[in-house]
């Protein structure tokens, strides 16, 4: 599996919204638990100003109410990062 994560960048990339769709929707569609909403512009801008690498390390290791890897474990560390990616790309 981890050599799978490395050679990731070979590979067509993770498809962020189908896992946003799995793993991610039931709470950022609605802001559930306080959850920055997706697409909401004012709720990411400044979850923005922090980076991506600290966005997708949130989502790796959990934050708040949001388990490690949105209780998925079974995600890779380059799918989640599709997610946050696809959830970025709505708010840009
Ligand atoms: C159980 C509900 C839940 C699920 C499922 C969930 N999140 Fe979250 N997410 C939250 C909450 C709550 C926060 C706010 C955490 C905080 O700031 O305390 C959050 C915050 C975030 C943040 C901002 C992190 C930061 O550093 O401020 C990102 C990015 C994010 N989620 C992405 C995702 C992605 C990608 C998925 C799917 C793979 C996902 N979330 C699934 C509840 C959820």
């Amino acid at each position: 599996m981890a050599v799978l994560a490395l050679a990731a960048g070979a590979v067509p990339a993770a498809d962020g919204e189908a896992i946003y769709n799995r793993a991610c929707k039931k709470c950022h569609r609605i802001g559930l638990e306080d959850s920055p909403v997706a697409g909401d512009k004012a709720a990411w801008a400044p979850l923005l100003e922090k980076g991506m690498a600290t966005l997708y390390q949130s989502v790796i290791e959990g934050k708040g109410s949001m388990e490690p890897r949105a209780n998925k474990p079974d995600l890779t560390d380059e799918e989640l990062r599709a997610a946050v990616d696809y959830m970025v790309d709505l708010v840009k």
